[in-house]
């Protein structure tokens, strides 16, 4: 083991922390909510919770950091709900871009971008060529995504490269989908008290250790991400063997 360094009474080796951690920022609607505020507020609360985690994972050497932005589903929201998630969207990608030397953050999207605005799609793509040449923690934003909608499109990918049934493996499929490239998360953390995966990294998360707390995503902290990687050094890890 690693040299143990404690920040309050949390454990954690931060010599072995995982290399990919994944994040349903689940419960912005109930902390807004909670404090009679409009279910808008606890977005924008929430994305400052998506920055100082961020910066946070950076910090302690996580490699790839992702997190659920936007479902395939969240659509079905009231419009000014959508418009606000889309405008902190929007901001973030901006700051990406501006602060990309400072920050040495790389920035991915998973999702399907063809349904965004035209801008929102030129700045996702900016976002990821401006940022493509960081080695800092890995940012992969899911915007409009969905498990199923991913493993469809890299079906049909497959299918038009010309591939016969027979001859598709696993890594045909993991090769197209919005992922490529990125290692499969070995935590994934839901917080808000919800224990569902909600259509979120379906393929990927196969043998990924899950880790649920009651916490609302605005209230997530530096502390509740060491909770969660201390309860992830504890688990014992055999994908399917002995
Ligand atoms: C789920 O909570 C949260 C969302 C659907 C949106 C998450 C978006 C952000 C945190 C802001 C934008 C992101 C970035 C990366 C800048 P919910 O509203 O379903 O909560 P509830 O279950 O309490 O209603």
């Amino acid at each position: 083991m690693g040299i143990f360094r404690k920040k309050e009474e949390i454990q954690v080796d931060f010599d072995h922390i995982p290399e990919h951690i994944a994040i349903i920022m689940d419960g912005n609607g109930r902390w807004a909510k909670k404090r009679g505020m409009p279910r808008t507020y606890g977005h924008s609360v929430g994305a400052e919770t998506f920055r100082t985690i961020a910066n946070y994972c950076k910090e302690i050497g996580v490699k790839y950091l992702t997190v659920y932005a936007f479902s395939t589903e969240n659509w079905k929201r009231p419009k000014e709900e959508v418009d606000t998630i889309m405008g902190l969207l929007d901001k973030y990608l901006h700051e990406a871009i501006d602060d990309a030397v400072k920050n040495g953050t790389r920035i991915a999207i998973f999702g399907d971008l063809s349904v965004l605005t035209p801008e929102l799609q030129a700045l996702c793509k900016k976002a990821k060529e401006v940022t493509s040449c960081y080695e800092g923690c890995q940012t992969n934003i899911c915007l409009n995504y969905g498990g199923r909608d991913e493993i469809l499109h890299a079906v049909r990918g497959c299918m038009e490269e010309g591939k016969a049934p027979e001859e598709l493996t696993e890594a045909d499929i993991a090769a197209h989908l919005y992922s490529a490239g990125t290692p499969d998360p070995d935590l994934v953390i839901r917080p808000s008290g919800e224990i569902r995966i909600s259509n979120f990294l379906l393929w990927q998360s196969a043998y990924s250790e899950f880790y649920f707390t009651d916490v609302l995503w605005p209230d997530f902290s530096e502390q509740e991400l060491l909770k969660a990687i201390a309860a992830y050094q504890h688990r014992s890890r055999r994908f399917g063997g002995v």
